[in-house]
């Protein structure tokens, strides 16, 4: 193997230059030449590339998003998308594929992989902690800090004011960065798309604590757990209290990483440059307890993530 692509794809995470960076010093550790494809899954459509030598990743460790960018690709969807992405690949000579990215960036890996025959390992980054496989991924960790500094300030202003917050964090689908910011933000209410929870009973909650002397009430929501504006509204019409609500959104997304998804970046893109070399063809990075591990690249998009439950119980009997 002489030449190998890095790829970032889908939402991005703060990390994944972090990453580019491990993968690039890794490969030309071993005598490799690395190309960047730049705009995601859509620059392997487009054939846009730029050779990443050391130097061209200095200074990056240290910064949010990604600097080969990050494009949606509708194109790669489709069979004609895919086959002129492994066509691009092999005519600039691509041996081995490191794919940065969430569960739809390997779903389409997968297929590229099975229509160019091309080695594909996936490193897995998304805010979303979403992959099956890995007890986390990358950009994850910095998510849950912005969110909980963010909480931090809404409880000054919302305890001086008595009020109660409604407050939207991201996660479409799944509820793994509310749980997390819930717990560390000492949330008296969570609500999560995996638990189905009466809002009559939130509201119920929120009064008891009242009765009980507390001044101010945070309910932590990820976003694919419904309608947040009709949640703050309601909470507001059946308690009689003052509610805000406080959508988070692509703030989560950016910002320095923290040490512990610049390491995680720095060791999965260290270890997925290792996998090709051994002859790997489809795997996906990881992590289990400290080590770090593989699994295969379709275990990450094809099984469901199980979420730690004891986190819901633990921040009910602590609120
Ligand atoms: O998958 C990461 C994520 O940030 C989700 O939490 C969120 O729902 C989605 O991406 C937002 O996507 P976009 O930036 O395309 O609106």
């Amino acid at each position: 193997m002489r030449r190998i692509g890095v790829v970032t794809a889908g939402g991005d995470a703060p990390g994944m230059n972090a990453a580019i960076r491990a993968i690039v010093r890794s490969a030309i550790h071993h005598g490799l030449e690395v190309i960047g494809i730049e705009r995601g899954y859509a620059g392997l459509i487009e054939g846009r590339y730029r050779i990443l030598d050391r130097r061209s990743v200095g200074g990056i460790i240290n910064l949010g998003g990604t600097i080969l960018r990050s494009i949606r690709s509708e194109e790669i969807k489709t069979d004609e998308g895919i086959q002129r992405a492994a066509d691009f690949l092999k005519s600039i000579g691509i041996e081995g594929l490191v794919t940065i990215g969430g569960d739809g960036t390997f779903k389409g890996a997968s297929r590229l992989y099975r229509v160019s025959g091309i080695p594909i390992i996936g490193i897995p980054a998304t805010i979303d902690n979403d992959v099956a496989g890995t007890d986390t991924t990358i950009g994850f960790d910095t998510a849950v800090n912005v969110a909980v500094n963010a909480i931090d300030k809404i409880r000054d202003t919302a305890t001086s004011h008595e009020r109660t917050f409604v407050i939207e964090v991201m996660g479409r689908r799944r509820g793994f960065i509310a749980l997390e910011v819930g717990l560390a933000g000492g949330a008296e209410v969570v609500l999560i798309p995996e638990i189905k929870v009466d809002l009559d009973r939130v509201c119920d909650i929120i009064m008891e604590d009242r009765r009980e002397g507390k001044v101010s009430s945070i309910v932590v929501m990820a976003e694919g757990a419904g309608d947040s504006r009709h949640v703050a509204n309601y909470i507001a019409s059946k308690t009689g209290q003052e509610v805000r609500l406080t959508v988070l959104g692509h703030i989560q997304r950016g910002g320095s990483p923290t040490a512990r998804s610049r390491i995680l970046a720095c060791e999965f893109g260290h270890k997925a440059v290792e996998l090709l070399l051994t002859g790997e063809k489809k795997r996906m990075v990881g992590i289990r307890g400290s080590e770090i591990t593989s699994v295969d690249l379709d275990y990450s998009w094809m099984v469901e993530k199980e979420l730690d439950l004891s986190r819901y119980k633990l921040i009910e009997i602590l609120k």
